[in-house]
């Protein structure tokens, strides 16, 4: 990964994709093609997983190596802010 470029890897995983990483890989793409102010996020690499082993605790999203569980779009729209405030 190139410096400065950030990581979101969404666990594609059935469990997961079911319970709302199919929403949450559609809020990114969204927030991304409309130029939402995302801000550093908005070059991020992202990519999916295969199941990461914590279905109970899903829908599961790593943000710069960082695991969040129980993640929903809102919850997801929060941590990209406020990682991105923390980083500023
Ligand atoms: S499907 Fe995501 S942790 Fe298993």
């Amino acid at each position: 990964m190139a410096d400065g470029v950030c990581s979101i890897q969404i666990c594609m995983g059935s469990s997961c994709f079911s319970r709302g990483n199919g929403l949450n890989a559609e809020l990114i793409q969204r927030m991304m093609s409309d130029g939402e102010n995302i801000g550093k996020f908005s070059s991020a690499e992202i990519s999916g997983t295969l199941c990461e082993g914590l279905c109970k605790d899903g829908p599961i999203v790593i943000i710069d190596g960082t695991v969040y569980r129980h993640v929903t779009p809102i919850v997801l729209q929060d941590l990209l802010k406020k990682r991105d405030e923390v980083s500023a």
